[in-house]
């Protein structure tokens, strides 16, 4: 059957439905051109905010209407938003015909091949009864490449529903994931990002290092050792990690990050806020200063670093003063990059329970004022970049100009360029910038694929 596949959400659920179409291509099932085409449609939904679940909703309205498109044969829900409402999905979407939680992407296909035999809807939520988290297979592969390190989250912000959606830490052993990285190398990924909610976490719950592996580099935690692990893989070009948090960013990371070449300077390091008070209610476990000296011993051994972040306005109590204090922080960081949310409550977590004291258009006010001050901030880190040059991993022809290529600075920043010599996704090559807009940099390729790095 032709399936395509909606994805809401983090880069999480960008994984998970690449190894979601994986399993169905397995099975004989075939990747539609587009969502036209489907006969089988699934949605990976997201909870994180109220609006992300709305939009979800709203698409599987469209979808499971009964004067929906004549092509499509079956309707499924899957991810985080199936895993927090359950059996009440169906209240709201009567027609839906499956729904499978986080935990049981495995099954899916064979709950497709059950909802094809017969006339009951299938949900399938809560933890797999077998255990098994992890899935190896890529549906489609580009340039660059997901790899869960770390399932779920034990870390329980007072306001995050993704602990609840998606459970507790578990980390993958390394060797497996490290099996993983080199099949992927061998089918021409050059750029992979290790992924967990807190992805430093990894293997500080479980074992995940036999005895018998040795750090050469004589790293003892098991993040590091892992991204020296993976460095030494021939053919990947570069490793990417998310997201941070302060407590991870240890003398030992920052060692690695400055002795291996292959891991990028870019680092993707929430915030939230810089108000101490606000920051104890989130239970997010540090303070401005932890923030600031985490950043700090980054910046020690990797000068260049990219920092980028995320930030919630209107927590419930944020008063204007502390509201300006994560601004004025935001500026004395000066990241290259940050997502602005506003608050949302959600069922069940600690800080659904206080007043949403904050009303929208002040949220509304607190984002805008956020994302104009990004925006200078980062069309001013883009354009100290004109005239330099850019190491860029091509990653083909660009999305809005079939005449131009695009690729990626070590930083995560985008470039355009013009196409040189027999140039293919995956080269490695030098980029002068000339021009800088706030979330692109364009510039004129110079000599030939190198072997750089960085
Ligand atoms: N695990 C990541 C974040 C995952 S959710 C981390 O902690 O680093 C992505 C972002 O959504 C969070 O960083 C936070 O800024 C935002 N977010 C999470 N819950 C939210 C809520 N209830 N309301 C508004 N924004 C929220
Ligand atoms: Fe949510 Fe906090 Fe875990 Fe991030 S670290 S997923 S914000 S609980
Ligand atoms: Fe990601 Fe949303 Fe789930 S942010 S982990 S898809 S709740």
């Amino acid at each position: 059957m032709k399936f395509y596949i909606k994805t809401y959400g983090c880069q999480m659920n960008e994984r998970d439905s690449d190894a979601v179409a994986a399993l169905l291509v397995q099975r004989g099932h075939e990747l539609a051109s587009g969502e036209g085409d489907a006969e089988l449609l699934l949605i990976n939904t997201c909870s994180v905010r109220a609006k992300a679940e709305h939009k979800a909703l709203g698409k599987l309205g469209l979808t499971t209407a009964p004067n929906r498109s004549k092509t499509l044969r079956l309707v499924g829900a899957f991810g985080c938003m199936v895993e927090r409402l359950g059996p009440r999905l169906f209240d709201k979407l009567p027609n839906l015909d499956f729904a499978v939680g986080t935990h049981r992407f495995r099954a899916l296909p064979d709950i497709v091949d059950r909802v094809l035999a017969g006339p009951e809807k299938i949900l399938a939520v809560g933890e797999n009864p077998d255990g098994e988290h992890a899935v190896s297979e890529h549906a489609v592969l580009g340039v660059s490449a997901f790899v869960n390190i770390l399932f779920g989250c034990n870390r329980g912000c007072s306001y995050c529903i993704v602990p609840t959606v998606r459970g507790g830490e578990i980390s993958r052993p390394a060797r497996e994931i490290l099996d993983e990285l080199r099949e992927l190398a061998a089918r021409q990924v050059r750029e992979v990002t290790l992924l967990g909610q807190s992805v430093m976490a990894y293997g500080r719950a479980q074992a995940v290092w036999e005895a018998a592996d040795r750090s050469p580099g004589g790293y003892q935690e098991p993040f590091a050792r892992l991204l020296e692990a993976a460095a030494e893989i021939e053919g990947l070009r570069r490793i990417r990690f998310a997201s941070g948090h302060p407590s991870g960013c240890t003398a030992e990371l920052a060692r690695v990050m400055g002795a291996v070449p292959k891991l990028c300077r870019h680092l993707h390091l929430p915030l939230q806020s810089a108000s101490d008070r606000i920051l104890k209610m989130m239970r997010r476990g540090y303070s401005a200063d932890d923030y600031r000296r985490a950043v700090a011993r980054l910046r020690e051994t990797v000068p260049d670093i990219a920092i980028t972040t995320d930030i919630i306005v209107g927590f419930p109590s944020e008063s204007p003063s502390e509201f300006e204090a994560t601004r004025a922080f935001m500026d004395e960081i000066g990241f290259d990059n940050a997502f602005i949310f506003k608050y949302s409550p959600r069922p069940g977590t600690p800080a659904a329970g206080w007043p949403d004291d904050i009303a929208m258009d002040e949220k509304i006010r607190r984002n805008k004022t956020l994302l104009q001050d990004q925006n200078r901030r980062t069309l001013a880190v883009n354009e100290a970049m004109i005239g330099r040059t850019a190491d860029v991993l091509v990653e083909g022809v660009s999305p809005r100009n079939p005449d131009r290529w695009t690729g990626r600075t070590s930083g995560n920043k985008i470039v355009v360029f013009s196409p040189e010599f027999d140039m293919r996704k995956g080269d490695m090559i030098r980029v002068r910038i000339a021009r800088a807009m706030p979330q692109t940099l364009y510039g004129a390729v110079e000599g030939s694929p190198c072997e750089v790095e960085r």
